[in-house]
């Protein structure tokens, strides 16, 4: 085996013994991390790792995390962590939900509810938009929203993710996502970015919301800026805004789900600036709460809010996490210039890579098909490009059918991700062999 790995026998140990005693989940990396220095993972064996995942888009800041974060979670863990902040008041959770208002996209009053992870942003922005009296949700073809059972039934990425799970919410419908290399309607000329865009909504509001789903009776419709674990499919910068249009015509909420491409991945703090659009509601998690502590946020259009007892739960508004979150955004919005740049570096390394090359920032996706005029998936290869990547020291995560996510720290260095880079080709060039 050409690896640039020493031995792995008790990272060999724990994976087989975590298969014995952990519930089966996605867990598909044999990696047992063991401590994080900046961009840079190590396993218990002591090899050490470029990371191009950031832990699922949640180690913006680096690993365990940036110094400035260590720092607020050594003070304020000594303050004040938990505080039933649902059932009390804390000054940490105000802190927040104004810098989170205030940055929000949209000049109207926001208020934002706090819980633990990206699942319950969607539950309670799901929530939300059914006190509007309306039923009807519709979300997009490729979409991952979460796992619990309101979110399962907007998310539409893998089968396997519903299965033996329905019935499902009720009065979910899904549309196709303008995917620029997947043209999902099949016909020639449609690839035209504005087309597809022109397409994805005279398909909503000409099929769904004539023979479907009555336009007042629909609350909401959610969507990902760049569907994240569909693929990182970044849609024509038509797309929010003509979406926009249409929600504005039917008087239908916007839900904008920013859990993985928010927080400065895309170079802007939230990733629908680039769109110039203000959404209803927002949901954030992952990178939130600054690499250290679960935190998930739905900022909403005050007017939507929830009746007293309507919805609440235990964790949301923890003062640790509510701190460390504040932090997190202060220090990604040091770091957008910087994103930016890099841009410009993952875009001029990546050229001509894979078979599809997609990105903005610091979010990008590689795509492998067996053909390319038919785009059949090449899963194969793209999982074995991951496999070889790890024996070179590059971590890295799949998207949808057989893409590869390359989402490294937003603090990686430009000798860093020409690095990665540089590994990743070598990993392509191993399986192409
Ligand atoms: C866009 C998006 N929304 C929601 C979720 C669910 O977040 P969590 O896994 O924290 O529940 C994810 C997770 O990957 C996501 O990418």
């Amino acid at each position: 085996m050409s690896s640039y790995l020493k031995e792995k026998q008790k990272n060999d140990l724990i994976i087989k013994e975590s298969e014995e005693f952990l519930a089966t989940t996605t867990r598909e990396i044999p990696l047992v991390i063991d401590r994080g220095e900046g961009v840079w993972i190590y396993d218990v064996d002591g090899n050490k790792y470029l990371d191009f995942t950031s832990g699922i888009g949640v180690n913006n800041l680096g690993w365990p995390s940036h110094p400035e974060i260590i720092r607020v979670v050594e003070e304020q863990v000594k303050k004040l962590a938990h505080a039933a902040a649902n059932d009390f008041f804390n000054v940490e959770q105000l802190e927040l939900a104004k810098k989170l208002v205030n940055i929000a996209p949209g000049n109207f009053k926001k208020k934002v509810f706090y819980g633990n992870s990206g699942t319950e942003a969607i539950e309670a922005a799901i929530k939300l938009s059914r006190t509007t009296g309306r039923k009807y949700l519709i979300a997009f073809l490729g979409a991952f929203h979460g796992r619990t059972f309101g979110s399962l039934s907007l998310t539409a990425s893998k089968t396997t993710q519903r299965s033996q799970m329905a019935p499902l919410l009720s009065n979910v419908i899904h549309v196709p996502y303008p995917n620029p290399f997947r043209n999902p309607w099949h016909i020639d000329g449609y690839e035209d970015p504005k087309e597809l865009v022109n397409r994805t909504i005279e398909f909503i509001e000409d099929y769904v919301l004539k023979q479907l789903a009555p336009p007042e009776e629909v609350a909401a419709i959610f969507a990902e800026p760049i569907q994240g674990e569909g693929g990182y499919i970044v849609p024509p910068k038509e797309f929010y805004p003509e979406l926009r249009k249409l929600v504005d015509k039917y008087g239908i909420l916007l839900v904008d789900d920013e859990v993985q491409m928010g927080m400065g991945r895309t170079g802007k703090m939230f990733a629908v600036e680039h769109y110039n659009v203000a959404p209803d509601i927002i949901t954030l998690a992952k990178a939130l709460g600054g690499g250290i502590m679960p935190i998930g946020a739905t900022i909403f259009r005050a007017d939507l809010d929830f009746k007293p007892g309507q919805h609440s739960n235990t964790f949301g508004g923890n003062a640790l996490a509510c701190a460390v979150a504040l932090k997190s955004i202060d220090l990604i919005e040091g770091l957008l210039p910087h994103v930016q740049e890099l841009e410009k570096v993952f875009r001029d390394e990546l050229q001509g890579i894979a078979d599809d090359v997609r990105g903005i920032g610091l979010a990008w996706g590689i795509e492998f098909v067996k053909d390319l005029k038919t785009k059949e998936p090449d899963a194969k290869t793209r999982d074995k490009v991951i496999e070889e990547a790890l024996k070179l020291g590059l971590v890295l995560l799949p998207a949808g059918q057989s893409a590869i996510r390359l989402i490294p720290p937003l603090v990686i260095s430009e000798e860093d991700a020409k690095e990665g880079v540089e590994r990743l080709r070598k990993a392509i060039n191993n399986v192409k062999k």
